[in-house]
């Protein structure tokens, strides 16, 4: 079985993602989409919250599953037994970083190799960080988050809002 990890923080899935998603599950038999665990960015999101959202945006894609995982993508795609891992690039600045990345987990694991989506032009320019910004100064991010994570959004920021 042709398998591969899609890691990532999804803080939260933006429809970068998605398109991610969606073209790189076409080339395998099935797609697990990591959510990282430990993570350092002070998530907006719990794990289990953005492992429930993911569920969501791709419960019509038959051979995409979601998990969490900590520690290193690499590990987890062996646990998997994926033979790869996908990864999707924006823009040139994404490069130096994610080629880094692939470089050094193909010395700890030669047997995995990672393979690059070009995200599709109209989201080339989209991030969570931004996204979050925008939703946090009340600007309306229809555009750049599937629906589930946008009213995920809008509830976690109300309730902050109401605590404040
Ligand atoms: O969505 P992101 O934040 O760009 O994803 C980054 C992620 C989660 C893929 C990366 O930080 C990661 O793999 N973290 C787990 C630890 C690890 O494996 N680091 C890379 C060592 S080369």
């Amino acid at each position: 079985m042709k398998r591969a990890v899609y890691p990532g923080s999804f803080d939260p899935v933006t429809f970068g993602h998605l398109d991610i998603i969606k073209r790189s599950a076409k080339l395998v038999d099935e797609l697990v989409v990591a959510v990282l665990q430990n993570n350092k960015k002070n998530p907006l999101f719990s794990v289990e919250e953005r492992v429930k959202i993911l569920q969501e945006v791709t419960k019509d894609i038959e051979n995409v599953r979601i998990e969490s995982f900590s520690g290193l993508s690499i590990e987890f795609a062996r646990k998997c037994e994926a033979g790869f891992l996908v990864r999707g690039l924006r823009a040139i600045t994404d490069f130096d970083y994610e080629l880094q990345m692939a470089q050094t987990n193909r010395v700890l694991a030669p047997d995995v190799d990672t393979i690059f989506l070009t995200t599709s032009l109209e989201y080339a320019y989209l991030s969570s960080s931004t996204v979050k910004e925008v939703a946090y100064y009340g600007g309306d991010i229809s555009e750049f988050v599937p629906e589930p994570a946008l009213r995920a959004i809008n509830r976690k920021l109300q309730y902050k809002e109401k605590r404040q």
